[in-house]
């Protein structure tokens, strides 16, 4: 399938599934040197990160754990503006290396809010691994050190990520074309 329609929008296929795949190798391989022997703590955040999560985690053979957690985003006081919260954490993070899996990073706001989250609870060490990164719509400092595939800065779909709602079950990555009235 090259061409797929969700909603209002039409999208073609952009990262066959095998290149996305091959790229996960790469990632894991990088993350078993980096880990081995440390006993990570894998933290996905859903939804999209959980096609991600999987097959990253399936590829490597060192002891880890995984777990998920959903971002809240609601408008806090007008002093705190938009305010972030980090469902479903309940490991204790102290002294842990933490790896965040995303689905992608954009504009990186939400890495920003979540790196802010974690750190309140003192982990040895925080990094982030993301399957995309849009390295032209980036806006923050924190280093995306574990990234499986750069991407331009359009809109995609598959392998996880939707758009409202549709296509997160589509293997590969497809990418936008144009949207109907
Ligand atoms: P950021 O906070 O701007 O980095 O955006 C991160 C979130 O926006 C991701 O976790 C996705 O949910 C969503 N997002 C950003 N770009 C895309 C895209 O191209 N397709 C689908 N979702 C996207």
């Amino acid at each position: 399938m090259s061409k797929v329609r969700l909603h209002d929008k039409d999208f073609e296929l952009f990262i066959p599934e095998g290149e996305v795949h091959a790229a996960i190798d790469r990632l894991a391989g990088e993350l078993r040197a980096k880990y081995n022997g440390k006993r990570p703590l894998f933290i996905g955040v859903l939804n999209g990160a959980f096609y991600f999560a999987a097959e990253l985690v399936k590829r490597l053979d060192i002891e880890c754990e995984i777990t998920f957690v959903k971002v809240a985003s609601y408008h806090g006081t007008r002093s705190t503006g938009r305010v972030s919260e980090l469902i479903g954490l309940n490991e204790k993070l102290e002294g842990r290396h933490v790896v965040v899996l995303e689905d992608i990073v954009d504009t990186g706001n939400t890495v920003r809010h979540i790196m802010d989250s974690l750190l309140e609870h003192h982990p040895a060490s925080v990094s982030i691994a993301a399957l995309l990164f849009k390295p032209d719509a980036y806006k923050q400092d924190i280093p995306i050190e574990y990234v499986a595939v750069r991407i331009p800065n359009d809109f995609v779909v598959g392998s996880g990520l939707d758009h409202d709602g549709l296509g997160r079950n589509l293997p590969g990555i497809y990418r936008i074309i144009n949207t109907h009235a």
